[in-house]
């Protein structure tokens, strides 16, 4: 359950209540979970805990001005509504809940909330009158109704001396009914390495061959694995995209770069998902310095690169293979050929060059058809971040079906590390 947490985005609101202390061990309980965690304190907040204590312990500077000049745009709390995957409040003072069922926004953790749609849960902490008042009780009772969601509180000894219910529950059992709002993430606990974008294979000190690969498609799976909770590699050509957030970034230029950077790296990888654009041949030879032009024609002599796609799938048979086919034409016979030729689990074929419509290289839209030994399917043309999360969709089912068969033994792999040739 708690793998849910993995990789999700939690803005975390302290409020001013005694129980702010324990605010930090809840940050550390979401932490271990894998999730990404920036804390918004109120004014009063801070003077019960310092904002560095909360620094320290999330790995990132404290939020508590609604009116900073500092933020991107002076929009902090539109940003932080944006990045964030769920909210959650712990401890909820008295006044945080009135001010939350009235819907003010005159502090940088009530227009957060007021700017978000994503869940929302507050953990009540106060003393046992304060909460047992009839408006406190209206106001839990109207949140409720409109969907936050309220942990607790438990019952017991309180700050105050006293007894009775308001003490916010504890962090463990606050981060267990966090999980809970999530789905599982399809790929938790996994990590996949994902190839994309270009290879350079050079001629001479300046001039080298390549292709017309964007590596936007790559770059969308990757974060897309990402999403469903995944431990990402992503080992890239050259490209002129950002890094998406989380993901482990390997940079190379070559097919040989790639293959290298690669090979090592599978020891703990579950599923493979090869999108770059390798270069089949290289020259031969590299110019130690820039060629002159000094005949009427000039021959390169190209030899075969490493095919990494089918190298990995031969050494290591029990990962989960996806190789991308770009075709000019007989998109489904040469996406079946490659399937079985190389022994991977599933082609993503689409088409390059004048059949490929909107999509192809450098575009932002793509169309695939996904084959598999079983069965195939046709995902539509679409911007290629929203087709890379039904490609990760199909890829964890049938990941699902491929493990829990080699589970049962119905289909037996072969779990081992294979020479590679
Ligand atoms: C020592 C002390 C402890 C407090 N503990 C709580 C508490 O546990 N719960 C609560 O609702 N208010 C508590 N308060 C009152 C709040 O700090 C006060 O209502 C404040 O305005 C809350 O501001 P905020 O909701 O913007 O964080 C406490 C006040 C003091 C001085």
């Amino acid at each position: 359950m708690l793998e849910r947490l993995s990789n999700k985005r939690i803005v975390l609101g302290v409020t001013g209540s005694i129980a702010a202390y324990k605010a930090g061990e809840v940050i550390r309980r979401l932490r271990d979970h894998g999730a990404e965690v920036r804390v918004v304190m109120t004014r009063a907040a801070t003077e019960f805990v310092t904002p560095l204590t909360f620094q320290a312990l999330s790995g990132h500077p404290v939020h508590e001005h609604l009116l900073d000049t500092r933020a991107e745009a002076g929009m902090g709390h539109i940003q932080l509504a944006r990045w964030a995957d769920a909210i959650l409040i712990a401890p909820a003072s008295a006044d945080f809940l009135a001010r939350l069922r009235i819907g003010r926004a005159d502090d940088l953790l009530m227009a957060v909330c007021l700017a978000s749609n994503v869940p929302l849960a507050v953990a009540p902490a106060m003393n046992h009158q304060m909460w047992s008042d009839p408006a406190t009780e209206d106001n839990i009772r109207v949140l409720r109704s409109r969907g936050v969601l309220i942990f607790g509180p438990d019952s017991g000894e309180q700050a105050c001396g006293e007894t009775g219910a308001g003490r916010m529950q504890e962090p463990t059992q606050l981060v267990g009914q966090l999980a809970e709002v999530f789905e599982t993430g399809a790929l938790a606990g996994l990590h996949v390495l994902v190839t994309a974008g270009p290879t350079q294979e050079a001629i001479d000190p300046v001039r080298y061959l390549s292709n017309h690969s964007s590596g936007k498609m790559g770059y969308a799976v990757a974060a897309a694995a990402f999403e469903a909770g995944a431990r990402v590699t992503l080992v890239s050509g050259p490209v002129c995209l950002p890094v998406p957030d989380g993901v482990q970034h390997i940079p190379v230029l070559s097919a040989q770069d790639m293959y290298d950077a690669v090979m090592p790296r599978m020891e703990d990888v579950d599923i493979y998902i090869g999108a770059a654009a390798v270069a089949d041949y290289r020259p031969e030879l590299v110019a130690s310095s820039k060629i002159k032009k000094d005949e009427e024609t000039l021959s390169l002599t190209l030899v075969r690169n490493p095919d990494i796609l089918a190298s990995v799938k031969r050494r290591y048979p029990a990962s989960f293979c996806v190789g991308f086919a770009a075709e000019t034409d007989n998109l489904e016979h040469h996406a079946r050929s490659k399937l079985h030729d190389k022994g991977v689990d599933m082609i993503a074929a689409n088409w390059v060059g004048v059949n490929a419509g909107d999509g192809g290289f450098g575009s932002d839209e793509n169309a695939i058809r996904l084959v598999w030994r079983e069965g195939e399917l046709e995902l539509a043309m679409a911007p290629k971040t929203k087709l890379a999360r039904e490609l990760i969709g199909h890829i964890a089912q049938r990941y699902q079906v491929r493990h829990k068969s080699a589970l049962t033994g119905d289909n037996v792999l072969r779990f081992t590390k294979q020479p590679d040739n």
